[in-house]
């Protein structure tokens, strides 16, 4: 039996909610919004605002803007990772100065961290890799220390906690969220930036929509002059539809439960494939993990490679991925900022020998076995 790298699970909650946004006629920003936005800052809890965008990168785009952060400043990111989380610094005509990450948890390693700081630096950007909390507490004890700010890259995490605390409640400056179609909840594409900083959300609420002070919906349902508004600044279109905000909601209901399936998947691969020679992700203590990717790591004693299990996985129709060919090989970060391997030693073995297995929640029984059985045949031929 095949299996796919990623299945989108939608149930006819989420079809009767597009149709019932279809026919209310109101199908960009609106009343729909609204609600998403208040329930999921209801799901984070501590009193924060969320403000729905249309995906993570616009998110993490308004919030850097509404931090302030310009042309000449530095911004701190980990090479392993999607370059969304480094090209948003350069939209602010800013650099990313990019750090190796923890061989531990694959996420920004606070170390490094520290030592790339410089007087330019003016914020980080952890990212919580593949599920699994980013060290926060220690981050934001260095971003203090150094007057620096924190903004989350939690497109991998949710819902995920970090010493008992749920992402996005984390005291940061902001935290950004990716419902793109593959996330552990989905609008198909979309996202959520969180934050306790009522100016800072107030920004990007006025940013994300042109830069005007009142947004249409405002306008056509408010009781005053329907076609006034004012420009404050060059804002952007970044706004969520509310077709998206309806299948957000219905997603958001079964979030726990897609979270506990996943787990469920990866504890019978942790199981199945522990006496492999390969390295299996870290598991979080008591920290919850939403699973999003289960990338595992084929170690030199195997005396076979990654791309030959690649290829093992592919003949046998298993879908994989790789996370990530990490940034600073890429062409353009490469050649931007002059990076070599030999700084980023943990981001490199990782690109190296890395593959991530498929882990969604409607993943059969069977599918799942499948899988197991691929990879155990791959090292045990
Ligand atoms: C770590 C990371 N950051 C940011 C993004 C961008 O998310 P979006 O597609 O919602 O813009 C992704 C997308 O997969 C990602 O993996």
């Amino acid at each position: 039996m095949a299996v796919p790298f990623f299945r989108l699970d939608v149930s006819d909650a989420e079809r009767a909610a597009v149709d019932r946004i279809l026919q209310s006629g109101w199908l960009t920003t609106g009343g729909e919004t609204k609600h998403f936005e208040k329930e999921f800052a209801d799901y984070i809890g501590g009193d924060v605002e969320a403000i729905a965008v249309n995906s993570n990168t616009a998110g993490m785009h308004l919030a850097l803007e509404a931090m302030g952060i310009t042309s000449g400043d530095e911004v701190i990111v980990p090479s392993l990772t999607f370059t969304a989380t480094a090209e948003v610094v350069r939209y602010l005509g800013a650099d990313p100065a990019f750090v190796d990450v923890d061989p531990e948890t694959r996420c920004i390693d606070p170390d490094l961290v520290e030592a790339a700081i410089t007087e330019k630096t003016k914020a980080i950007i952890p990212v919580h890799f593949g599920g699994l909390a980013a060290d926060i507490s220690r981050l934001s004890a260095i971003a203090d220390r150094y007057g620096l700010q924190v903004l989350e890259d939690a497109a991998h995490s949710f819902p995920t906690t970090h010493h008992g605390k749920i992402v996005g409640s984390l005291n940061t400056s902001a935290t950004v969220f990716s419902f793109y179609a593959n996330k552990t909840i989905t609008t198909g594409e979309g996202g959520m930036i969180v934050t306790r900083d009522r100016e800072l959300a107030a920004r990007c609420r006025v940013m994300r929509l042109h830069g005007m002070d009142r947004d249409a919906f405002a306008r056509f349902t408010g009781t005053s002059s329907q076609w006034r508004y004012d420009v404050i600044a060059p804002g952007f279109k970044y706004n969520l539809t509310d077709i998206a905000a309806a299948i957000g909601r219905e997603q958001l209901k079964n979030a726990e439960n897609k979270r506990a399936k996943r787990q469920a998947i990866a504890e019978r691969y942790i199981k199945a494939l522990s006496e492999l020679p390969i390295e299996l992700p870290p598991t979080s203590g008591d920290d919850v993990h939403s699973w999003h990717l289960f990338p595992i790591r084929v170690l030199a004693e195997a005396q076979t490679g990654r791309d030959e299990l690649a290829e093992h996985l592919s003949s046998s129709d298993i879908g994989y991925s790789v996370h990530y060919w990490p940034l600073h090989r890429m062409t353009y970060w490469q050649s931007c900022y002059n990076l070599d391997d030999a700084r980023f030693p943990v981001s490199s073995r990782h690109g190296d020998t890395s593959i991530s297995l498929p882990i969604f929640d409607d993943m059969r029984d069977a599918e799942i076995t499948n899988v197991i059985n691929a990879v155990r045949s791959f090292f045990t031929r």
